[in-house]
């Protein structure tokens, strides 16, 4: 299989059309095989569920091209599992784990020629999605919807790649309490696009959210959960109700456990504690760790130790383990790693 022609070390994280994506029906209570099809447009009724109500909920995963030369994707079962809840937090069908998985092999496997080679830095980004399909009036769930999954190759979320970014403290809230925090549902990322455009007319890369009852308790960004690591080395990340559960975060904690002895702990993290952490990072699929130089909470700067030049060691050390464990030259734990066969 030829690789396209593509310019993979230079990407940014934007929408490259590819060849191929999944779409399967779901109508009379049941979901159709589904199809790869070559047509990249949906075609749905002007009053759809999801166009009035918003009813969608995503997924986003990666595929990697291993130091010798394999693909393979990361965790699929969990963002199976996560979609599954996300689903039903929305009143939408299942679409159950085992097809999910099977489906994003098949779609991966499909745009083969998309994925960037090992060590050009750019990975394929893999994005299930699903929404209410048929037409919807009164306030309630559709009853027809479509599940699809596109890939597109991308580089670094954030520009500048590594270099430590800046935050600011958020006066906008991104999830309630008893909410739809901890799913993946774009009315989440809606509610995020004013502070995200404020956030960078600001001058800042991103938006610091706490918790909407107390706002006292760091929850996470727009796109990433939070990470931090004391002074002594332990791995600190912010526990909530209302955070997506991120699968680079879990699989990080185990990392640092596991991997690298480092003790790890999931608890509630409190704004006022931010001065006393050594380093922070964002994590997550697109994110993967970035680190985080700065915290401004309205004009008062917290500046981590880790400093606004580079990655501070354990943050690299998570760094580098978690992409080699993705990209074969650290060996895996059992069953995080699916090969595209
Ligand atoms: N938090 C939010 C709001 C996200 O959009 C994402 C991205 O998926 C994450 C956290 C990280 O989750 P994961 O590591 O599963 O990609
Ligand atoms: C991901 O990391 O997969 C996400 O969905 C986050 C989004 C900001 C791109």
């Amino acid at each position: 299989m030829e690789k396209k022609n593509i310019d993979w070390a230079n990407l940014g994280f934007g929408y490259i059309q590819t060849d191929y994506r999944f779409v399967s029906n779901y109508k009379n209570g049941a979901w159709d095989d589904g199809i790869l099809t070559e047509d990249a447009n949906v075609v749905i009724n002007e009053c759809a569920g999801v166009l009035q109500y918003a009813q969608t909920v995503f997924e986003g995963m990666k595929a990697y091209t291993t130091v010798d030369g394999r693909i393979v994707t990361f965790r699929p079962d969990l963002n199976g599992e996560r979609l599954e809840q996300s689903a039903a937090r929305l009143e939408m069908p299942i679409f159950p784990k085992d097809k999910f998985v099977e489906a994003v092999v098949k779609t991966i496997k499909a745009n083969e020629a998309y994925v960037p080679p090992y060590g050009s830095g750019a990975t394929l980004y893999v994005r299930p999605y699903m929404f209410g399909s048929n037409p919807v009036i009164g306030v309630k769930p559709a009853d027809e919807y479509q599940f699809r999954i596109l890939t597109t190759p991308v580089g670094p979320y954030f520009k500048g790649g590594v270099k430590p970014l800046t935050i600011r403290v958020s006066d906008f809230d991104r999830a309630a309490p008893n909410g739809t925090g901890h799913i993946k549902a774009g009315l989440n990322y809606a509610m995020s696009l004013h502070a995200i455009v404020d956030a960078h007319k600001q001058g800042y890369d991103e938006n610091m959210y706490l918790d909407a009852k107390t706002r006292t308790k760091v929850e996470e960004t727009g796109g990433a959960n939070f990470l931090f690591v004391t002074k002594d080395g332990k791995v600190v990340t912010p526990k909530s109700d209302s955070i997506l559960p991120s699968i680079t975060r879990r699989s990080l904690v185990q990392v640092a456990r596991e991997y690298l002895g480092l003790e790890a702990e999931e608890r509630e993290v409190y704004l006022d504690e931010l001065k006393d952490f050594a380093e922070c990072g964002l994590c997550g699929t697109a994110a993967v760790i970035s680190p985080v130089g700065k915290v401004v909470d309205h004009g008062k700067e917290i500046c981590f130790p880790s400093g606004m030049t580079e990655m501070g060691p354990v943050t690299r050390k998570l760094y580098e383990t978690l992409t080699g464990i993705q990209m074969g030259t650290i060996k895996a734990p059992e069953g995080w790693i699916v090969e595209i066969k």
